[in-house]
C-alpha cells in the first residue's frame, strides 16, 4: 500500500496523576521522534494526544482527595500538558476526552453500533450500594482478601498479595463509599460481541504480521485463549463518564466505557485540530494510521478499537501498533502507589535545560523489544561519556578550530585521502541508516546510527590533528575542517528527532537556519567562506556524582517511607460511631509522682492530679520509658475506665501512649499547658 498520509496517535494518558519516565520511554518520546522525522522529510503526517478523562481510577482519586472528578482532570492536565511541552513532546494537538466535540463524537459512534445492531444487550446482575443508590464498580467493593486475609482488599484486586480478584469472592464486602453491604442488582449493558468477531479480527491480525513480535504475539494468545474472544460491556453504570445517548430506552444512569471512549478521543481530538479536513485522516484508505502505546494496551488498540471500527465501517484500521515493553527503574519496577518512578515534572524543575539529555538516555534505553532498566548512574554515563565526550566535544572542537584557524569562516577542501572519502561516504550514508531504523520503530538503533556519525567525526579529527598539523600540512586541514563542519550540519539535521533543542544549538553554533533531513547526507550544506559563531558551544555539561548522589537517595527515601508506612503501620481498627467514642470520659491530669513497681519489667505506678480528684495509675511503659521522664508531665487519661487491681494495685483509669510499631511508647501530652481535669474532646 503506498500511504499519502501518516495519522500518528500516542496513547491518551489517564489524566489521575504525573507523568513518570516509564511513560516517555515506552510511548511518547518513540512517537515523537517518529514523527518529527517524518515531518522533517516533509511528509503529510499529523501527531493526536490528549487525557483520557474517565474511568474509575478518576473517580477514586476525587474521592480520596475530596474533591470532585472535574478537578481532579482538570489538575493533572495541566501537569500532563507542561511535562510534555518541556520534554519537546510535539503533538499537533493535545486534547481531552471531557470536551463536548469528544461527547459528541463518542456518543455517534455508539449510536452508529447501537443503529447498526452490532451490541448485544445483557442484564446481568451487578453489586449495588443502597445507601449511594448507585451500581459499584469492582474498585469501591472493598473487603477480606480470600488469598491472603488482608482485609481491604478491592473487588478487583488485593494489593497485599497482588492477587486478581472478583468482588464476589471478597469475604465481607461493603461499599467503599459508604461502607454499606453492598447487594446484587439487575442491571442492562451493552457488549460488543467480539465472540462473533473473532474470524474478522484474526483475519485481520493475519494481514498485520510485520508488527512487532511483542505485540503480534499478545494479540495471537488472546485470540487463542480458550474459548475463544468474549463479548465486552461497552457501557457501564457509573456517573462519571460519557453518557449513553438519551434517546436510547434504558440509557439512564449509564455511561460508555472508559476504553470505549478512550481511543474515539483520537478521532474527536483530529476533529478539533482539523475540523474541515479530519476525516480526510480518518476515511481514506491510503492515510497509514499508527498507534504508539505501552504494552498494557495492546489488546485495546489491536484487538477491541479495531473491532469497533470496523463495525462502525468509516474508519481506516490501525496499520501499526509499535508498543514497547515496561521501562523499570533500579531494578525495580516502576510505581506509583510506592512512589518508585523518576517523575518528569520534578526531573524538568530539577534538571533545567537538560530535557534532551533524558530524551537521549530514555532513547538509549528504551524497552523496545522486552523490559528495560533506567538507572541514575547509566543517565550520568550516558550524559558524560557519549553526549558530552563525543557529540559535545566534536561540536565544540570543530567551532573552535574552524574560529581559530580561519576566523570562522568555512575553508575549502582540496585533495581527498583515503580517510576523507570514507568521511564522505559515512556522512552520505547516515540519514538512510538512521531513518530505515526510525521507520522500523527501531529507535534505539537509530540513535546509535546517529551517534556513530557523531563518533566518526571525533576520530576523524583525533586521527587528523588539525591542532598540529596546521602549519606543516594547511591544505590537508582545510580538507579535514570543511568535512568536519560538514558532519556537525548533518548531525543538526539528523539529531532534530532525537534532541530537538540541541539540534537548534548547532544550527546556531554554524550560523544556519534549520534544515530539513533531505538535505542531509551531503558535504555542500556550508559553503566555502560561510560564517560560523564566534562563541565556543558547550551542549553539554558533566554530571557530577553528587547530582546522581542526590537523585538515587531521593529515590531510597521513597522506599524507606515505603518501607515504613506500608509494613509498620497497624491496620485501622473497625469504625465507631461519635456516640461511641463519646462514652469515653478523657481528661488531662498532672503525673506528681512515679515510681517503678517492684519486681516487674514493665509496670510503673504513678500518682496523677486530675484537678477534680488524685488518683493511682499504673502503666505498662517502665521498659520504655523512664519514671523521672513521667514527672509532672501533662498527661492524657481515659478516666472511666473501670478500675483494676493490677499487681496488688488498685489502677483507675488508663494513662495514653503512643506505640510505634516496634512497641515503643511515648507518653502523650497537651501541646500547651491547660488545667487539670480538662476534658478530651
Ligand atoms: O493506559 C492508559 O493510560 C490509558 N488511559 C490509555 C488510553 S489510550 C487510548 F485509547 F486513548
Ligand atoms: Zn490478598
Amino acid at each position: 500500500m503506498n500511504f499519502k498520509r501518516t495519522l500518528v496517535t500516542a496513547a491518551l494518558p489517564y489524566a489521575n496523576g504525573p507523568l513518570h519516565i516509564g511513560h516517555i520511554a515506552g510511548c511518547y518520546l518513540p512517537a515523537d521522534i517518529y514523527v518529527r522525522y517524518l515531518r522533517n522529510k516533509n511528509e503529510d503526517v499529523i501527531f493526536i494526544c490528549g487525557s483520557d478523562e474517565h474511568g474509575v481510577p478518576i473517580t477514586i482519586r476525587a474521592q480520596k482527595e475530596n474533591i470532585t472528578p472535574q478537578e481532579v482532570v482538570d489538575k493533572y492536565h495541566e501537569i500532563l500538558q507542561s511535562s510534555f511541552k518541556g520534554l519537546g513532546i510535539s503533538f499537533d494537538i493535545y486534547s481531552r476526552t471531557t470536551r463536548p466535540v469528544h461527547y459528541q463524537t463518542a456518543q455517534d459512534f455508539f449510536r452508529k453500533l447501537y443503529e447498526k445492531k452490532v451490541f448485544i444487550e445483557k442484564e446481568t446482575e451487578q453489586f449495588y450500594d443502597p445507601e449511594a443508590q448507585q451500581f459499584l464498580a469492582d474498585r469501591y467493593i472493598i473487603g477480606t482478601c480470600p488469598k491472603c486475609g488482608y482485609d481491604k482488599a478491592y473487588g478487583d484486586q488485593c494489593e497485599k498479595c497482588g492477587s486478581t480478584l472478583s468482588p464476589e469472592e471478597l469475604i465481607n464486602p461493603k461499599s467503599a463509599l459508604t461502607n454499606a453491604t453492598p447487594v446484587k442488582r439487575k442491571t442492562k449493558n451493552w457488549y460488543l460481541p467480539l465472540d462473533k468477531l473473532q474470524s474478522k479480527i484474526a483475519a485481520y491480525i493475519e494481514q498485520h504480521k510485520h508488527w512487532k513480535p511483542n505485540v503480534y504475539g499478545q494479540c495471537k494468545s488472546w485470540l487463542e485463549s480458550t474459548g475463544g474472544l468474549q463479548p465486552r460491556a461497552m457501557t457501564r453504570d457509573l456517573n462519571w463518564g460519557v453518557p449513553v445517548p438519551a434517546e436510547i430506552p434504558d440509557s439512564n444512569g449509564k455511561v460508555l466505557y472508559v476504553w470505549f471512549d478512550a481511543p474515539i478521543g483520537y478521532i474527536s481530538a483530529t476533529k478539533e485540530l482539523l475540523p474541515d479536513k479530519w476525516e480526510t485522516y480518518w476515511k481514506s484508505k491510503d492515510t497509514k494510521l499508527v498507534h504508539f502505546i505501552g504494552k498494557d494496551n495492546i489488546v485495546f488498540h489491536c484487538i477491541i478499537f479495531p473491532a469497533m471500527l470496523m463495525e462502525h465501517g468509516e474508519y481506516v484500521l490501525p496499520h501499526d501498533v509499535p508498543a514497547n515493553e515496561f521501562l523499570n527503574l533500579e531494578g525495580d519496577k516502576i510505581s506509583t502507589s510506592r512512589n518508585w518512578a523518576v517523575w518528569i515534572d520534578e526531573y524538568l524543575k530539577e534538571f533545567p535545560g537538560k530535557e534532551d539529555v533524558l530524551r537521549y538516555v530514555l532513547c538509549a534505553t528504551a524497552p523496545e523489544t522486552k523490559d528495560n532498566d533506567f538507572t541514575w548512574k547509566e543517565f550520568q554515563t550516558r550524559n558524560n561519556s557519549e553526549l558530552a565526550d563525543i557529540l559535545g566535544n566534536f561540536i565544540n572542537r570543530v567551532v573552535v578550530l574552524i574560529n581559530k584557524f580561519y576566523e570562522g569562516k568555512i575553508p575549502p577542501t582540496n585533495d581527498l585521502s583515503k580517510q576523507d572519502i570514507l568521511i564522505i561516504n559515512a556522512i552520505a550514508q547516515a540519514p538512510k541508516k538512521i531513518g530505515n531504523k526510525i521507520e522500523e520503530y527501531k529507535f534505539r538503533d537509530a540513535l546509535f546510527e546517529f551517534m556513530q556519525l557523531a563518533r566518526a567525526g571525533n576520530k576523524y579529527l583525533a586521527d587528523n590533528e588539525p591542532w598540529k598539523k596546521i602549519k606543516t600540512h594547511p591544505e590537508q586541514v582545510a580538507t579535514v575542517l570543511n568535512l568536519s563542519a560538514q558532519i556537525a550540519a548533518n548531525l543538526a539535521i539528523l539529531s532534530e528527532p532525537f534532541m530537538p533543542t540541541i539540534s537548534k544549538k548547532i544550527f546556531h553554533a554554524l550560523n544556519l537556519s534549520p534544515l530539513k533531513w533531505n538535505v542531509a547526507g551531503n558535504i555542500t550544506i556550508l559553503n566555502d567562506g560561510h560564517c560560523i559563531q564566534k562563541e565556543p558551544l558547550i551542549l553539554f555539561e558533566k554530571i557530577e556524582d553528587a547530582v546522581i548522589q542526590k537523585q538515587t537517595e531521593k529515590l531510597n527515601q521513597n522506599k524507606k517511607q515505603q518501607i515504613i508506612s506500608v509494613t509498620n503501620v497497624k491496620p485501622l481498627k473497625d469504625e465507631i460511631t461519635f456516640e461511641e467514642f463519646e462514652k469515653c470520659d478523657i481528661r488531662i491530669g498532672t503525673v506528681l509522682s512515679a515510681e517503678k513497681v517492684p519486681n516487674t519489667d514493665k509496670l510503673m505506678k504513678l500518682e496523677v492530679d486530675l484537678g477534680f480528684e488524685k488518683r493511682t495509675i499504673v502503666s505498662g511503659v517502665a521498659h520504655c520509658i523512664a519514671p523521672e521522664e513521667m514527672l509532672h508531665k501533662q498527661v492524657i487519661v481515659l478516666a472511666n475506665l473501670k478500675s483494676r487491681k493490677i499487681k496488688g494495685i488498685e489502677s483507675k483509669g488508663m494513662i495514653l501512649y503512643a506505640e510505634d510499631s516496634n512497641g515503643k511508647l511515648v507518653p502523650v501530652s497537651p501541646v500547651s499547658a491547660i488545667p487539670n481535669g480538662s476534658v478530651f474532646k
